[in-house]
């Protein structure tokens, strides 16, 4: 995607010891690129959330590990960095599932050709998501299209949550991949963006990204959705997510669920836009996906621009009053209207995902 002309993809190699990635955290209301130069500068650039999005922290551990083994490449390391950079967020499997390839790629060769195989095999990690991110842009078309051709003329609104666009992944994006692709097609869209309390993503990010390709998009309370749904003006829903389940449950930001279930009674069409290293072949269903609790403060308090051009956090909240901030919830796949991969589109379902995957 393009920052003032420039392209950037959301990770990028910096010859071999190095890499960059955008510092999500000063966004919207700076546009910082980072050099992370250690496999700890990765490990606290995922878990402090200067880079999130399922897909993206895949990557981004990836070339981490491929850091790790610049500077040691015996099996310990392996093992340890391997855990170590698992730790740092539990809840999209794209994490585990890069960190486990990268392993599989590296276990068994030398240990003197480890660090060229790891970079190697992190930028292929990156490239494919680039694909898989393209192609669910496709296969997501096909779908606006069709609500499109239902009303011509008229504007198809779409409503998503969160960030699921390039910023989540190495480029393109997930759920907002196919609205990318809508837009240049010359459909009229507009897009409803879900502010995303706590951390804001969807304002601060999913509105940055949005207004740069320029796309029509109005940002809304999280709780104002359920209400244009009763009022005919959400078209469909368009959400990421961090964790599908064999069975087609969908784990994704905190504030999903009540989405899905709005979307039913509204017979709104929910969709939820992923690649394959999104789903969890191993849990049978979302109750045992492990959510996220992240700390009070993103609660507590709020970042923001000041009149006079500074960035400050301040406290909302009553003093002294505690806070819960689970960063997921799980919407049951009886929601979820169909589920859009790099291999097309299928039902949320055991039978949906393996026919799109039947090797998983
Ligand atoms: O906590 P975050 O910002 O990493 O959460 C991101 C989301 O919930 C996204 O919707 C999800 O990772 C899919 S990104 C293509």
């Amino acid at each position: 995607m393009k920052i003032n002309g420039k392209h950037y993809r959301s990770v990028w190699p910096m010859g071999d010891d190095a890499f960059g990635i955008i510092d999500q955290t000063k966004l919207p209301h700076e546009f910082v690129t980072l050099t992370l130069r250690t496999v700890d500068d990765a490990a606290h650039a995922i878990s402090s959330m200067q880079t999130r999005g399922a897909p993206l922290i895949g990557a981004v551990a990836a070339y981490g590990l491929a850091l790790a083994m610049r500077a040691d490449a015996s099996d310990e390391n392996l093992a340890a960095m391997h855990d170590m950079l698992a730790e740092t967020r539990p809840t999209a499997i794209n994490l585990r599932w890069a960190l486990k390839r990268m392993v599989d790629a590296l276990r068994n060769r030398p240990r003197e050709t480890r660090a060229t195989l790891a970079w190697t095999e992190a930028a292929a990690i990156a490239d494919e998501d680039v694909a898989m991110s393209q192609a669910i842009g496709q296969n997501g078309l096909r779908i606006i299209k069709e609500i499109a051709d239902r009303k011509p003329g008229k504007t198809v609104n779409i409503l998503t949550h969160c960030n699921a666009g390039w910023l989540a992944t190495v480029d393109y994006g997930t759920a907002l991949a196919p609205i990318y692709l809508a837009h240049d097609a010359g459909i009229p869209l507009h897009i409803w963006v879900d502010e995303t309390r706590p951390r804001g993503q969807g304002a601060s990010l999913t509105a940055f990204e949005l207004g740069g390709h320029g796309v029509a998009h109005t940002i809304i309370a999280d709780n104002a959705g359920g209400h244009y749904m009763q009022a005919g003006k959400v078209d469909m829903v368009i959400v990421g997510t961090d964790r599908v389940t064999a069975n087609g449950d969908v784990a994704n930001k905190i504030g999903t669920y009540l989405k899905a279930l709005a979307a039913k009674d509204n017979d709104v069409p929910f969709y939820v836009a992923l690649p394959s290293s999104t789903i969890d072949w191993n849990l049978a269903h979302g109750r045992d996906i492990p959510i996220e609790e992240r700390s009070a403060d993103e609660v507590l308090k709020m970042t923001g621009r000041l009149p006079g051009g500074g960035v400050a956090t301040v406290e909302i909240a009553a003093p002294g009053s505690p806070a819960a901030n689970p960063g997921f919830d799980v919407t049951p796949a009886r929601l979820v209207t169909g589920l859009i991969t790099e291999k097309g589109t299928c039902a949320a379902s055991p039978e949906g995902l393996r026919s799109l995957f039947p090797k998983g």
